[in-house]
């Protein structure tokens, strides 16, 4: 059964990536919304370790925040509004963080227990814990949100005891080459507002604005190693969870951002929507993500098509 889930999603993957490829050929350019720019090499991420995979992304994909002392933020006067250091900023590895997706397969997995089990959990958006304990565990260390949950009002960002008592990353995205001053002035979602508010609100809560350029980082690494052009949108927050923790954790467990033989055409664990392109992208280029995943795994099979998880080593721990 694991051997036949495998090879079935990884035909897949590796079909999905190959037609939004296709895309640029038949349609010329395509869409290309955040004027994307990469002349960059474009790899085969199958023929790479772990390691190297791991390592290549320690060098290219740092995560910032914004900061006080960050332009346009500190002329505007805007520096109270600001942290003024990054999210984990102690030199202190954790052992265990866990990725939790909010993929529909994660209903039934009983995977809670083992997920609170982690020093650092992170989550994403709006979902929640509360009557899901038993497959998602109850535990949240941060919540990296988007800038729709945080500006929509149907998402009570300022309201809701989700977005309380733990570190939020709240990121929206810029165009491929903008600066801060032109991000702040054209967000695609106005993220700036209500994140300010939310931090007069809740001083006791630790949020931090992502620095858009990071995305883009993200996204030229994980065209770096494609061998076919990936979709020109932002990475999703699955993979920016990862590149947060893998420098704080001995290493990270991603609990059903690839999926188990639990998959099925659900969108999330917590409402009734059938999506089948929540898990392998319609926005994102999240089928080049997954792909990318598997080769820095190092968990075995059953772990991964079974269990629901994969685990990737932290920059430390592999000395990179
Ligand atoms: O849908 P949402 O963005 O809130 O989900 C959080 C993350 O979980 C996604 O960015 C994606 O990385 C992952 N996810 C997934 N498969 C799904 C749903 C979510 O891989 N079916």
């Amino acid at each position: 059964k694991i051997s036949k889930h495998k090879s079935q999603l990884m035909i897949q993957l590796r079909r999905v990536l190959h037609d939004e490829s296709s895309v640029f050929k038949a349609r010329g350019e395509g869409s290309n919304p955040y004027n994307v720019e990469y002349s960059g090499p474009r790899g085969p991420y199958d023929k790479k370790s772990a390691r190297e995979l791991v390592c290549a992304l320690k060098k290219k994909g740092l995560v910032r925040t914004v900061q006080k002392d960050d332009e346009p933020f500190k002329s505007l006067g805007l520096e109270a509004h600001l942290p003024s250091h990054q999210l984990l900023h102690e030199d202190k590895i954790y052992e265990s963080c866990a990725v939790v997706s909010s993929a529909g397969s994660l209903l039934g997995s009983d995977l809670g227990r083992m997920i609170d089990k982690h020093d650092i959990i992170l989550r994403f958006n709006h979902a929640p814990t509360r009557e899901y304990e038993i497959d998602v565990g109850h535990k949240t260390t941060i919540r990296v949100v988007n800038s729709q949950v945080v500006s929509k009002p149907e998402f009570h960002f300022l309201e809701s005891t989700l977005y309380r008592n733990i570190s939020i990353v709240a990121w929206d995205p810029s165009k491929y080459n903008h600066s801060m001053e032109q991000w702040y002035k054209s967000p695609d979602h106005d993220i700036f507002t209500t994140y300010f508010k939310h931090r007069l609100l809740n001083p006791e809560t630790d949020s931090y604005l992502l620095n858009p350029s990071t995305l883009w980082d993200l996204w030229d690494y994980i065209q770096a190693h494609m061998p076919l052009r990936i979709r020109r949108n932002p990475p999703s927050s699955g993979f920016l969870g990862l590149a947060l923790l893998l420098p704080h954790c001995a290493h990270v467990d991603m609990f059903e951002f690839i999926p188990s033989f639990r998959m099925t055409k659900r969108c999330h664990y917590y409402d009734n929507v059938d999506d089948i392109s929540c898990t392998f992208g319609v926005w994102h280029p999240l089928s080049a993500e997954k792909l990318l995943l598997l080769s820095m795994n190092i968990a075995n099979d059953t772990a991964v098509f079974r269990d629901g998880y994969i685990r990737i080593p932290g920059y430390q721990t592999l000395g990179c």
